[in-house]
């Protein structure tokens, strides 16, 4: 039922920066319907979208006030439904992002569990029994209201988190996941999945997906709360796809998920590949990608080869990939990226090369993520076609620069990233072994080398990838045969003797 996964590309959106459709400076899901069709046209046959429902934008709405209405400035829950109902007129699916581990501190629920009587929701977000004692490695809310206690929190001082019990219990004042409080908290959530799923969407990104349970060092308790919610989904939703932002995916795939986000921080190294001083796909030559291989097939064989290990483009929390490639160094990233197994996640805006903005004061709780939020670049109208309000309505600056890219501008060149990234989905599509189960195995990837290369094998095809982000040409000794080239930037790479020579700022897809 969740076989769309299997040849799914993603395409994040930001939907307050995508396409406003009523003049008030910030995007709204009218806008992104209207711009299904260019998604669609792209190849991506899929969009997650982050948080639209109604919060006080603390934390770019992270800071659920209410999980079941979109927030008044995206539209309504109608144009949620019209929106699923339009994509998946267009062979699409729409992932919403569920924030299940805290809320804004504007949510009823905290509203009522601030009280000093008990009630419904005093044990729905995690308490100590004085004001005094603080809960331990967490920050924590005190002196607030009238109830005794402090109220920890999950993020933000405004993101109190929800109460879902804790692993190890070592304060008397801890729940265990199986007390009466947590288990109200957990089938709360699910029902707000049910609800959303009922209208039509596909599924859900989760945030913070392996943070819910608490003292919880090893995600026992964690896995085990999210497998309630799979055997849930398993019998009332079936179809519904789950990602985690979790970065752990030996441990969310075992809790039910059928993917999980590398994350830009902790041990994955992905940012030595994209975001570093000397990135991997920089043309000098001078990254490493090996630390992030190793941890990589670390992490995959941990999952049972499962390779569902999604590596996005980006995201609304960091820097551009424009901030420090250049737009011939993206289109070799993309190479990479839309060559590995899981499904690839575009982060809109990266397929044009759009920029990180220099200098934006934080909007929403963004602060060095605002620069990576910037309205889309459509045109060469007002505001670049996000909108047509007036520019100092804009919620965030556009990118000023007048050399900035357009989707108008990108789509009159051949050569351009959204070509490139077209041409690339194409082929993607068109090759099982490309797609997001076939397996994967180095080929080479030893430390400061280039080029990096790797097969890709399903069960009719094996496809060898080479990539070669730096300025001059690459060899590696390979007793691989050579095959036929099916795609090709930066000019094919050739078998010589006993080895591959991959040409400068080249990726070549060669099918053996
Ligand atoms: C996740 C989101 C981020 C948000 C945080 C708290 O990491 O991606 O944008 O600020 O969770 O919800
Ligand atoms: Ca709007």
């Amino acid at each position: 039922m969740t076989q769309w996964l299997d040849n799914a590309v993603f395409y994040e959106i930001y939907p307050q920066s995508f396409q406003d459709t009523n003049a008030d400076g910030i995007g709204d899901l009218q806008g992104i319907i209207s711009r299904l069709d260019y998604i669609c046209e792209l190849g991506c046959n899929a969009i997650w979208i982050n948080p639209c429902f109604t919060s006080p934008f603390g934390d770019a709405g992270y800071d659920v006030a209410d999980y079941y209405t979109i927030a008044p400035r995206y539209g309504t829950n109608e144009d949620a439904k019209q929106l699923f109902f339009e994509a998946h007129k267009r062979g699409m699916h729409v992932l919403l992002d569920l924030v299940p581990g805290h809320t804004s501190t504007e949510h009823r629920w905290f509203k009522e569990s601030v009280r000093d009587e008990k009630n419904a929701f005093s044990d729905r977000y995690i308490w100590t029994d004085s004001v005094w004692e603080a809960p331990e490695n967490m920050g924590c809310l005190r002196g607030i209201s009238d109830r005794d206690g402090s109220v920890a929190l999950n993020f933000f001082s405004m993101q109190p988190a929800l109460n879902y019990g804790f692993y190890k219990i070592t304060r008397p004042w801890q729940q265990s996941p199986d007390d009466e409080g947590p288990k109200a908290t957990l089938a709360a959530m699910m029902d707000v999945m049910r609800f959303w799923l009922s209208m039509g969407c596909d599924g859900f990104r989760v945030d913070m997906a392996g943070s819910l349970v608490k003292n919880d060092e090893d995600g026992k308790g964690t896995i085990a709360l999210w497998k309630k919610v799979r055997a849930m989904l398993d019998k009332e939703y079936p179809q519904a796809v789950l990602v985690s932002e979790w970065g752990e995916p030996d441990k969310s795939l075992q809790g039910g998920f059928h993917m999980d986000f590398l994350l830009h921080f902790g041990p994955s190294h992905y940012n030595d590949l994209f975001r570093c001083e000397h990135p991997f796909f920089s043309s000098a030559g001078k990254g490493d990608a090996s630390a992030f291989v190793e941890k990589y097939l670390d992490s995959y064989v941990k999952s049972e080869r499962k390779g569902l290990i999604c590596i996005p483009s980006g995201n609304h929390d960091m820097d551009r990939l424009a901030r420090s490639l250049t737009p011939d160094e993206i289109k070799v990233a993309f190479g990479f990226l839309l060559s590995m197994p899981g499904a690839p996640f575009i982060y809109y805006g990266d397929e044009i090369g759009m920029r990180y903005v220099e200098g934006l004061t934080s909007v929403e709780g963004g602060y060095n993520r605002t620069g990576s939020r910037s309205p889309m670049q459509w045109d060469s109208s007002a505001n670049n076609g996000f909108s047509s309000a007036s520019p100092e309505k804009l919620y965030i600056k556009m990118d000023a620069d007048p050399e900035r890219p357009t989707v108008i501008r990108q789509l009159a060149r051949k050569d351009s990233i959204y070509h490139t990234v077209k041409d690339m989905i194409g082929v993607r599509q068109e090759h099982t072994a490309l797609q997001s189960r076939a397996g994967i195995d180095f080929v080479c990837a030893a430390p400061h080398t280039y080029p990096l290369a790797y097969t890709r094998s399903s069960e009719d095809e094996t496809i060898l990838v080479i990539i070669n982000p730096s300025a001059v040409s690459q060899r590696f000794e390979s007793d691989l045969p050579g095959g036929e080239t099916i795609y090709s930037l930066g000019g094919e790479a050739v078998k010589e003797g006993a080895a591959f020579v991959a040409p400068p700022c080249s990726v070549n897809y060669i099918l053996l």
